[in-house]
């Protein structure tokens, strides 16, 4: 900008010099340089939006449908018909888009050529007329018209500036937007380092909604418009239990009751809503994430694995660990065997789309990596809910060893799997309906101890060992293998 400036400026004044009548009559032109920019910028500017719009929309489409199970989706329930129409009109409408746009710059351009040569036209008619007069030297008007190129040359730069200072501000509003946007789980300035080993994990008439989508998305981010601002319902409700180090307590009841929320309160993936979590006696929120995160191991319901190599996923606990150590917590995790006979051993690459392991296999990866890191506080969402009985009193017996020492919070459907806990919290609707030993649950009657019947039913049942899949929510029919959704239906209100 400033060189053009410099620039128009000088000429501006030599051709002063030479004429001030031929300086005029340019300089009546000069409006017209401003109006293409003005009419254009912002029409350039939404298109740019737009643009962006679309490509992310693109972007989405390609990670949602391109990855394995989305592919996998769209070849069991989706047709190659359907997808093709689908991803032809979005790459098209991209497509239009690059092209009005690259159209509008070229008339842009070309509008002020157009009003250059014009003006030049000008100048020579004017100062051809002055020249026949004897008022003009030719060499002058010569002269005049050679500046007048080099003048419109930076007016033409400096009203393209405009309208590339309105593209980019489309860009800039998008990246603030995301800048902008507070992360809700944020560690106060205060914050404390919760102290290494076993601590005790204590709710205290914890009351839990998920957040809305507007208070933790962007409209503009999403590909599907979440205009949803209803506040959803609470999810639990007054939970209140006490983990002493080293206790391990299980969870159980209904699918969809809310115990991996519970579950999800500890590492403070989110915030109470009312009441608090602690651990090792300090209101998680005022422990630094780093420390409660590296306090609290986790293996999730669906246990996700790095497309990478078995090292580098074990790895990712715990960067420094050595290959002995990572095999002593494979062995611990049951999978031992299963990576020796591994093409590559540790340095096969698994994930979706590398070596494919089964739903069961995943999970004992999961735990060996979880052994790995070896944390004080241990969540485990249906971390046996994938193996059959063998493999489940196998890695049973690892885990209690894992578990010994430190303060676990088990999650499961299948009861067997749940009775040495301490104590066993029966969740339902969001509310801890029974909480007691398995014993003392048994001998009070009431969902725990018909939810255990249902599971241990006299031998007649065909499919008595078939209760771990993840049954329907309560009210649908689970098919015969519900566990403790049926279960929890079979019971009166
Ligand atoms: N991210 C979320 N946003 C909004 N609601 C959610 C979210 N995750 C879960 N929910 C809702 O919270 C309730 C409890 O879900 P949760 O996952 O805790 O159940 P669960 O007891 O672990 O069930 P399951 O045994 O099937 O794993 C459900 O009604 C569910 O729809
Ligand atoms: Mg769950």
């Amino acid at each position: 900008m400033l060189s053009n400036v410099l620039s128009a400026g000088f000429v501006l004044a030599a051709m002063l010099v030479l004429s001030w009548q031929i300086t005029v009559v340019s300089l009546v032109l000069l409006p017209v340089f401003i109006l293409p920019a003005r009419a254009f910028a912002p029409r350039l500017a939404r298109l740019t939006r737009e643009r962006y719009e679309l490509n992310a929309d693109m972007n989405n489409t390609m990670t949602e449908r391109f990855n394995v199970s989305g592919a996998m989706l769209a070849q069991l329930y989706g047709s190659p018909e359907r997808e093709e129409v689908n991803f032809r009109g979005r790459a098209g409408r991209v497509r239009d888009i690059g092209v009005t746009q690259a159209m509008y710059g070229r008339i842009f351009f070309a509008s002020l050529s157009l009003v250059a040569s014009l003006a030049t036209a000008i100048v020579y008619g004017v100062g051809g007329r002055l020249a026949a007069r004897g008022d003009l030297e030719v060499g002058t008007l010569v002269a005049l018209t050679a500046y007048l190129g080099r003048l419109y040359g930076p007016l033409t730069q400096l009203s393209n500036v405009h309208v590339d200072v309105m593209s980019a501000m489309v860009s800039f509003e998008r990246v603030f937007e995301v800048l902008d946007l507070a992360p809700v789980i944020v560690d106060r300035t205060d914050a404390v380092d919760l102290p290494a080993g076993a601590a005790a994990v204590e709710f205290d008439h914890v009351g839990f909604r998920y957040p809305a989508a507007d208070e933790v998305s962007l409209a503009s981010l999403e590909s599907v418009a979440v205009l949803d601002t209803r506040v959803p319902a609470p999810v639990l409700h007054d939970i209140t239990f006490r983990a002493e180090p080293g206790q391990m307590i299980a969870l159980v009841g209904p699918s969809g009751a809310g115990k991996t929320t519970i579950s999800q309160l500890i590492p403070r993936m989110y915030d109470a809503r009312s009441g608090a979590v602690r651990v090792g006696g300090y209101d998680v929120r005022y422990l630094s994430l780093r420390s409660l995160r590296a306090a609290v191991g986790v293996v999730t319901q669906d246990a996700h694995l790095f497309h990478d190599t078995v090292r580098a996923n074990l790895a990712f606990a715990r960067p420094e660990a050595s290959a002995d150590q990572m095999w002593s917590a494979l062995d611990a995790a049951q999978v031992g065997e299963l990576v020796r006979a591994l093409p590559d051993g540790l340095d096969t690459v698994v994930g979706d789309r590398g070596h494919r392991l089964s739903g069961g296999e995943k999970q004992r990866l999961a735990i060996a990596r979880l052994l790995l890191r070896a944390p004080g506080i241990v969540v485990l969402d249906e971390a046996t809910a994938h193996l059959d009985s063998e493999s489940e009193a196998a890695v049973q017996q690892a885990l209690s060893a894992a578990l010994a020492g430190r303060t676990s919070l088990v999650i499961a459907h299948r009861l067997s799997t749940v009775r040495e806990a301490d104590r066993i919290l029966v969740v339902a609707d969001g509310r801890i309906v029974q909480s007691g030993t398995h014993d003392e649950l048994l001998a009070r009657g009431g969902l725990y101890a018909e939810l255990y019947r249902t599971q241990f039913r006299p031998a007649t049942a065909p499919t008595d060992d078939a209760t771990g899949g993840s049954g329907g929510r309560p009210g649908e029919s689970g098919g015969g293998s519900g566990g403790l959704a049926d279960a929890a239906n079979a019971v009166p209100a």
